[in-house]
């Protein structure tokens, strides 16, 4: 009898694990996903984005500016209503409009090559716009797989002008705006982790693709420790509005993240990430989540995350000083975690590299 039981309990508890475990599908093109519509996109992903887009599956220039411009999209929204669409490509569709606004400087560099690309694809220019982000960010080692609904509409109307924070604008008017989209201050700092993979092309235009940090190739903590660092000089013809010094030459230092670090509100939540890869990548990963179907109706949109690249991991998650700095040199803001200890790279104080294509 008392067999019998623990066998009718074990059945029951394989049909509990067997309707947990997602169905998959096996698509023409040989991969497996949990949904057959997403089997569309396979090809999108390898052929479109990965091929001509990403020059081949690069964490370069145009992830970059593919991860930019989900932002541009999606914060054109407000929860109060009034403004736009959010993540629904309207940045992209009506591009016209949208890049003529002074925060979208440079963004017609991406949406002029996506342009020929979204038409090819034959997705919406939400998904689209939103598909090429997460492909582009899994392109950049150590970055999180970040997720993809499939089933945007087509957007209405372009997004109105002011949704798009300037790196010029106080922490109080920035996370105003972050508020007004629906973020938190620590939703706002983890999607600043994006400008670890991130250069400048605008705000000096003498020193095009200037990185914000010493490794724009890789998905580390590294632009959270030295915006840390105390600025010493301007990397290009001097102070530009949006600019603040920076500790490194070829290194442009946004005004916006320098406030940000040093603001009581998000010192803290900043110094955080300094070495943290784990709370980075999964604390930037939830806030995207979020973003990327920011004013969607998300009971119409099927999830199709598998179909985003495994980003390859860091081999050392651990950050380093760049060469001849140390603690003395971080202006601590936050005294109510202790700052990490944290090594420094041997050598002579390194010159960064404009990143290619910019
Ligand atoms: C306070 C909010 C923000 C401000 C003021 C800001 C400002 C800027 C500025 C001025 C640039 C350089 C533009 C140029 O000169 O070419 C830039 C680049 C970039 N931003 Fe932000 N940003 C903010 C938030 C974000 C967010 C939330 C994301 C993504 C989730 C993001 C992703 C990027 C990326 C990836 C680049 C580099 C683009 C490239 O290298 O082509 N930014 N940002």
């Amino acid at each position: 009898m008392a067999f019998k039981f623990a066998r009718l309990a074990a059945l029951a508890a394989l049909a509990t694990v067997a309707s947990a475990a997602p169905a998959t599908v096996t698509c023409p093109t040989g991969q497996t996903t949990a949904n057959a519509a997403c089997c569309a996109l396979f090809p999108i992903v390898s052929n479109l984005l990965q091929a001509q887009l990403f020059d081949g599956g690069e964490c370069g220039e145009e992830a970059h500016s593919a991860l930019r411009l989900s932002f541009h999209d999606a914060i054109g929204f407000s929860i109060h209503g009034g403004k736009g669409g959010g993540a629904d490509g309207s940045i992209l569709a009506f591009n016209q409009t949208e890049t003529a606004f002074h925060a979208n400087g440079g963004i017609s560099d991406i949406t002029d090559e996506q342009w020929p690309i979204f038409l090819e694809s034959g997705l919406s220019a939400g998904d689209f716009v939103h598909l090429a982000a997460a492909v582009g960010t899994a392109n950049c080692p150590g970055a999180p797989r970040l997720k993809f609904f499939l089933g945007r509409p087509a957007p209405v109307a372009p997004a109105p002008d002011l949704t798009v924070p300037e790196p010029t604008d106080t922490v109080t008017a920035i996370l105003t705006r972050f508020a007004d989209a629906g973020f938190s201050a620590a939703e706002a700092v983890a999607l600043l982790s994006s400008h670890t993979v991130a250069a400048a092309d605008v705000i000096d235009t003498t020193i095009p693709g200037t990185p914000f940090d010493s490794t724009p190739f890789t998905f580390d903590t590294q632009v959270f420790l030295e915006v840390l660092l105390k600025g010493t000089q301007f990397p290009g013809v001097g102070n530009q509005p949006g600019e603040v010094l920076s500790p490194l030459v070829g290194e442009m230092r946004l005004q916006s993240d320098f406030v940000i670090s040093r603001d009581p509100r998000t010192a803290c939540l900043w110094q955080a990430m300094v070495d943290n890869q784990a709370l980075m990548t999964s604390s930037f990963a939830s806030a995207m989540a979020k973003m990327q179907v920011l004013g969607q109706d998300t009971s119409k949109l099927i999830d199709c995350s598998d179909v985003i690249p495994v980003p390859q991991a860091l081999a050392s998650p651990h950050i380093k000083y760049p060469a001849s700095f140390s603690q003395a040199n971080v202006q601590i803001a936050c005294s109510q975690i202790p700052f990490p200890s944290i090594a420094t790279v041997a050598g002579a104080a390194p010159t960064v590299a404009p990143v290619p294509g910019s």
